[in-house]
């Protein structure tokens, strides 16, 4: 199972004042443009909420230009147009491989113990960790069956995956000059797969945040209000 290998990362965007790390979401964009996107893809993300606030926030010249280098089949024009912000990013060019929109929510990493969720509980359901784990515990073995390659791999569930080991390190050279150890490397694409799956976490948690303190407020207004209503008679 996932479980030996799904290490807690403790990303920025975790616990109830957790917010989203714009660097970070911009390297994991670069990772995943320059890596993933050859055969994954992300089909329910629109290319617009890359200039989100809150997200990656690049700039819409930056947008626009990120757009153009993808193609999008147009059934007005009958034909393939560069993308604009307005379109999505495509579908997985490549058909066995799942497309990413939705992996980091799709995916539990953690279980445990014996099954209680617990551990869910405490560490968030931990799809950015399994994305981690995967793309660090290749064993650097490889087998073939009916005509497909599989490469070992610890965390994924049975042990091999047909995916090769798309990250070795020093893959990318980032924009920022941070650090590019396969480790961050797997980091910062989990963070970006995290955004693109839950855009608008930061949000939701403010406006949980602010129903909270509402509450609390409410709570004290009527508290003093009872006693009000009740003191002649008490
Ligand atoms: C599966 C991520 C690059 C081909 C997966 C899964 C994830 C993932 C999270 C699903 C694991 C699961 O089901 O739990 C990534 C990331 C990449 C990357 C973040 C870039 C850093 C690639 C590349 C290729 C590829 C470049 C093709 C050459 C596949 C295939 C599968 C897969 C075929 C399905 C494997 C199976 O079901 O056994 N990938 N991937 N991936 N990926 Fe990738």
């Amino acid at each position: 199972g996932g479980e030996a290998t799904t290490h807690d990362v403790d990303f920025s965007f975790e616990g109830p004042f957790g917010k989203f790390d714009q660097m970070q979401l911009q390297r994991g964009l670069q990772v995943y443009t320059e890596v993933c996107a050859s055969c994954h893809g992300l089909r329910y993300v629109p290319l617009r909420a890359l200039g989100d606030e809150g997200g990656p926030a690049l700039p819409e010249d930056q947008v626009r230009a990120y757009a153009e280098f993808y193609e999008v089949f147009d059934p007005a024009l009958d034909d393939y147009r560069p993308a604009t912000p307005t379109d999505h990013f495509p579908t997985s060019s490549l058909d066995n491989a799942p497309d990413l929109s939705l992996m980091a929510k799709a995916r539990a990493g953690f279980h445990g113990p014996y099954g209680t969720g617990l551990s869910q509980l405490f560490k968030g359901i931990g799809g950015p960790e399994h994305i981690v784990a995967i793309l660090t515990s290749f064993t650097g073995e490889e087998k073939e069956e009916a005509g497909t390659l599989y490469y070992g791999n610890t965390a994924f569930p049975g042990g091999w995956i047909a995916m090769a080991p798309p990250l070795v390190g020093e893959d990318v050279e980032y924009a920022d000059g941070h650090s590019n150890e396969i480790h961050h490397e797997a980091e910062d694409v989990a963070a970006f797969l995290m955004w693109a799956a839950e855009p608008k976490m930061m949000a939701r948690k403010q406006a949980g945040f602010t129903g909270v303190v509402f509450l609390v407020i409410l709570t004290v207004l009527l508290y003093w209000t009872n006693k009000r209503i009740w003191a002649p008679l008490k």
